[in-house]
This record gives C-alpha cells, structure tokens and sequence, in this order.
C-alpha cells in the first residue's frame, strides 16, 4: 500500500465547535469522549459519487422549476470554490437547499405558520466550471422561527453541500446575507468560536452580477483548506 499523506487539520478556533450549549441539539449529539483520529485513506478519496451526469437545464435557477415563478425578491448567488492556494476547484457539485421568501420550507415536519409557495421547491445543483465557478438564480429566503430557545429565528440563509471525488468528501456549510439583525442572535451562526472564520459564511452584496431591474447578486466564495477556509458544520 502506497503512503498516504493525511490532509491538513482545520485551525483552532474557525470550525464549529461540537458542543455548543447555546445551540441546543449540539448537546445531544456532541461526542462525550475524546475522539480516536485515524490516518486519511485511500477509501476516502475513491469511492464512487453520484449526480455529474444528473443535471438538468434548471436544477441552477430555482426560480423556473415549476410553472409559474415564486414569490419573493430574485437574488443571483454565484462565487467561486478555491483550494488554500486560491486555486480553482473545478468540476464539483454544489447543492443548495432554502425556505421560500415566507421562511418555510417545503417539508411535513416544517409546520411553521408561513405559507408554502407551489412555484417553489428551494432545491438547486450546479457544478463548478474549469474557473471553479458557480452560478444559481432563487428568491431571498426568509427568516423562521426554531424553538432552539425563546423567541429564536434563523437569519436568512442558504444551505450549501460540496461533494469533492467521492461520497467521503462532502462538505456542508450555511450562507448567510450581509447586514442580517439576527445574526448575533443565531446560536449555529455564532458557533464558529473565531469571528474571521464566522464572518466568512456572510456573502457579500455584488453589484457585478446584478442583473438590472430583475435581480439582485450576492458572491459567496467558498475555500476548502488553509487558514482562509470557510466553516462547515459536517465534514466527512
Ligand atoms: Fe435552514
């Protein structure tokens, strides 16, 4: 067997923490023990992954998946996937899940007093061009209510998942909007121990990619390694 080098470890401090009582499920699904750290193997970056091939003309535009358009403020997300080095990443599938302008998702569990809107699945796909490049079209989400403790609401935010080579390299992180009152407030914004590394989940306003009277662009670069990475709530 060939000997493989492990991947870098994440600085202190700009990943989540595990345990973090204000964020109220993290205290039941915390490790109690201290974690064993294997080595980085093979099996991790070969296995098979799925939906290169899967996408569709629309899976980008999450406001032409249904018959008419969905209610709410268009925005253009776009931004780049980049290495440590800031090189591109090319070729990776992004995935992105979102609550409609009302803040309400889709879901039976998801039984928040808000309407749900039938032009609006809050489900996108896209891969990274040879640039490492990205580009989705959606509507604002709203904010919602969480019951994590009194009176808490999520700020605005775009779930985001990147699958790297295989099934073992998926990342998943949040995107949040700049200028949100609710962010001090948020437990799972607030998580991130370093604020550097927090603000980097904040996309920033871009008036390059807004597209005139139709909608407005927010870039959100994301880094997989080096002391600029950006947060992620699960890595494996
Ligand atoms: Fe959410």
């Amino acid at each position: 067997m060939s000997n493989i080098t492990g991947y870098r470890r994440p600085l202190a401090g700009t990943q989540p923490d595990y345990l973090f009582p204000p964020y109220a499920s993290t205290v039941k699904r915390a490790p109690t023990k201290p974690l064993v750290m294997l080595r980085h193997s093979l099996s991790e970056t070969t296995g098979p992954v799925f939906g290169h091939d899967d996408l569709q003309p629309t899976d980008h535009d999450l406001t032409r998946q249904h018959t008419g358009e969905p209610i709410g403020e268009r925005i253009i997300v776009s931004g780049r996937v980049l290495d440590e080095d800031g090189r591109p990443v090319p070729h990776t599938l992004i995935e992105i899940w979102q609550a409609n302008s009302a803040g309400r998702y889709p879901h039976r569990a998801d039984q928040h007093d808000a309407p749900t809107d039938p032009n609006f699945t809050g489900f996108g796909r896209a891969l990274t061009d040879a640039a490492g490049a990205y580009r989705f079209v959606s509507i604002k989400p709203g904010e919602y209510p969480w019951r994590n403790h009194y009176n808490a609401w999520r700020p605005a935010h775009i779930h985001f998942s990147l699958f790297g080579p295989a099934f073992a390299t998926r990342l998943v992180t949040q995107m949040y909007f700049p200028g949100d009152p609710l962010l001090p407030y948020d437990p799972m914004f607030n998580c991130v121990p370093d604020e550097r590394a927090r603000n980097r989940l904040i996309s920033a306003f871009d008036l390059e990619s807004t597209i005139p009277e139709i909608a407005l662009g927010y870039r959100f670069d994301i880094v997989l390694r080096g002391p600029e990475e950006t947060p992620m709530e699960t890595k494996r």
